[in-house]
């Protein structure tokens, strides 16, 4: 399908509509960005009063992105907390408005409407529930919960007594769970009995369970009734949150936090090693979800905005629970899947609930597409006003039929790029300011200065491509990874001194707009979720049988990208189907279903270079299928590998 055909679409023009409706036009965008990079003192000072601060701040922004001394600091001295900026503060105006709305994953099952009264009573009952078990300030939390309220609870909760939550996205199996709350050093991990998704059940207290076993850390384990299913429980240690509570009281002061205070860990893969603990702070990171929210989807009052994301991946961090709830907005939850009971789920969603602004990913729009329009036409849409995609670039042909098919050419579409290093979207356009280029992510938003640099580090000018880099630093950036300081500065700052390195390859047009073309990195984007193949390789290698592998990524009709695995077994072993399917499935219980490759390909021996170095970009090739081109292979060791990898190759178009 995509890769296949390549076609450029003309740019759409900001409709008069578009332009009416949005808080910012192209005048406005031009003079407060000017503004932004010029002076950020003065905008970011000002835009940080759209949040409550106990303390106000003085000082506005203190970085810099220096190797090895990098530092980020914004709002230093204020003093504030963000479960009140997203509850406490809206109710003397909104206290009977909806702030979130709940769909099941079964549509027979009754949605329910929180208003900002009932989040603010059950998070300061949550927030209780946690003191009493002993959590305190700076202590971590982890989180391992479907797509329920109770998600948003207990998010708000620890940010109330200012613990730090990590989550983790309950399709992540109870060893990368286990490796989470280790790493972290969690004693409490906050659980359902199960999960719910696609009609099946995923049996999350269970895997909670198998992680405490073996992290060895785990004091508590706080279980929210969702399913009513059967779960094994260990008294003394597992505790029922309903139950809790209900006897739990409904006032719980909010702590005073320092802007810089960490709000949340947040593990994410990257090109080597275990999952990093990407850190974000309290003050820097609610201004900027909550700017971006209101602007980039040009949030109103009365708006009800969806974003399907999961809270397991920092879209829902920013764009579900956060930047909404501090904008008193209306934030749908949804437990489901896109295709079930069938393709038309989303679109009966939109309707049932009057969704204004949907915000989707890349990989749900072409899995939809492929079922074929019926689904589409069968609904009404109507109340949709605006459009949005994140996690990866967005191919022409789905973009059209989002903007043709779901949009009916009403709704603007905001291509939203940005990373879970970043807290909030850095480059998309805004609905009533920017001409949308399909495919583009447009221009950055205020604060943000992108460049290129070729791969010697030098800044490339006008039109071009290269690595994508930022030059200076937006109030919700990363502060750290968690216990290892010098891991960020290396990830991050090491490779083009005095600038953030995203790991992006992008391409600058005549208008300046930015068409992010992928990671250049040894990360693979899966369905617009990070999997590092230094992750996958370890989880292969781990199997007895197995002696080497090699993962990379390929191009996939609906994933985006798909795995692609290379395999040496050990002597003696047979290369048999049956193992094929047995280390797809030892992958997927390693990390979780979303790491199962898919494509596995026995290799007696892997091509290296004289020292030992494993050679990816001919791997890739031959998994993209593309061996004709096979570029430099005079440093092979052993070239007559390649043959023989090329005649087995599994990915044949
Ligand atoms: C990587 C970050 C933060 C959202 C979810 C993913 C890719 C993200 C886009 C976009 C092209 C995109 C990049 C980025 N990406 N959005 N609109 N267009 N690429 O967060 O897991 O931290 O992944 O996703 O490659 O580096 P993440």
């Amino acid at each position: 399908m995509s890769e296949h055909k390549v076609y450029k679409l003309d740019p759409v023009e900001v409709s008069d509509a578009w332009k009416e409706h949005a808080y910012i036009d192209n005048d406005k965008y031009l003079a407060l960005y000017k503004e932004s990079v010029e002076d950020p003192d003065t905008f970011w000072g000002r835009e940080g009063q759209r949040l409550d601060w106990i303390k106000p701040y003085t000082r506005v922004k203190n970085s810099t992105f220096a190797y090895p001394d990098a530092s980020i600091k914004w709002f230093e001295d204020g003093t504030l907390n963000v479960s009140a900026n997203c509850t406490d503060r809206h109710l003397a105006k909104r206290a009977d408005q909806t702030a979130i709305i709940w769909e099941p994953d079964d549509p027979e099952t009754p949605a329910q409407h929180i208003t900002y009264r009932e989040l603010h009573d059950n998070v300061c009952r949550l927030a209780n529930v946690l003191k009493a078990q002993g959590v305190k300030r700076g202590d971590r939390v982890t989180i391992y919960l479907p797509m329920i309220p109770a998600a948003a609870y207990a998010m708000l909760a620890c940010a109330r007594i200012g613990a730090i939550h990590s989550i983790v996205f309950g399709g992540f199996s109870p060893d990368s769970l286990a490796g989470r709350v280790e790493d972290c050093k969690s004693a409490v991990i906050i659980t359902s009995d199960e999960g719910r998704r696609g009609g099946r059940s995923v049996p999350l207290k269970a895997n909670a369970d198998a992680a405490a076993d073996k992290s060895g850390h785990v004091e508590k384990i706080l279980v929210v009734r969702h399913t009513g299913g059967d779960i094994p429980w260990t008294e003394g240690r597992d505790i029922w949150l309903d139950e809790a509570m209900a006897e739990a009281s409904p006032d719980c002061p909010p702590e005073e936090m320092n802007a810089e205070d960490p709000l949340f860990i947040l593990y994410t893969s990257g090109s080597t090693g275990a999952p990093k603990g990407v850190v974000h702070c309290s003050g820097g990171y609610l201004v900027y979800t909550s700017m971006t929210h209101q602007y980039v989807f040009d949030y109103h009052d009365g708006d009800v905005y969806w974003c399907t994301a999961d809270v397991g991946w920092v879209t829902g961090h920013s764009y579900i629970v956060y930047g909404p709830l501090a904008n008193g907005a209306t934030t749908l939850m949804f437990e489901g899947v896109p295709n079930y009971p069938d393709a038309s789920r989303f679109w009966q969603v939109v309707d049932k609930h009057n969704v204004s602004i949907f915000y989707t990913a890349p990989t749900a729009i072409r899995a939809l597409m492929g079922a074929g329009d019926d689904y589409v036409k069968s609904t009404s849409r109507k109340s949709l006003r605006l459009l949005g995609s994140v996690g990866e670039p967005i191919n022409p042909e789905a973009w059209e039929w989002y903007y043709h098919v779901i949009g009916e050419m009403r709704c603007p579409i905001v291509d939203t790029w940005w990373q879970t290093e970043t807290g909030g979207v850095l480059i998309t356009p805004l609905p009533g300011a920017t001409k949308l280029k399909p495919g583009s992510a447009t221009r950055p938003f205020f604060g943000v200065q992108p460049a290129l640099v070729d791969s010697e580090g030098s800044m490339i000018e006008g039109p071009g491509q290269g690595n994508l880099v930022i030059l200076d630093s937006w109030p919700s950036m990363m502060r750290t990874v968690y216990g290892d300081h010098k891991r960020f500065v290396d990830t991050y700052f090491s490779a083009y001194k005095g600038m953030y390195f995203t790991g992006d390859g992008c391409r600058r047009d005549e208008d300046d707009y930015y068409w992010i073309t992928g990671r250049v990195d040894d990360v693979i984007n899966v369905s617009g979720h990070r999997m590092g193949t230094a992750e996958v390789e370890s989880a292969l290698v781990a199997h007895p049988k197995v002696s080497e592998a090699a993962a990379v990524g390929f191009p996939h009709d609906i994933k985006g990208q798909g795995i692609y695995c290379y395999v040496t077994l050990m002597a003696g072993e047979h290369e048999i189907d049956t193992l094929k399917k047995e280390l797809r499935d030892w992958v997927r219980n390693e990390i979780g279903p979303i790491a199962a490759p898919d494509h596995i390909q026995f290799a007696p021996g892997l091509p290296k270079t004289r020292s030992g170095k494993i050679m990816r970009r001919i791997l890739r090739k031959i998994a993209e299928d593309e061996y004709g081109n096979l570029g430099d292979t005079s440093t092979l060791a052993d070239p007559t590998v390649v043959s023989h990898l090329i005649e087995n190759r599994q990915n044949r178009r």
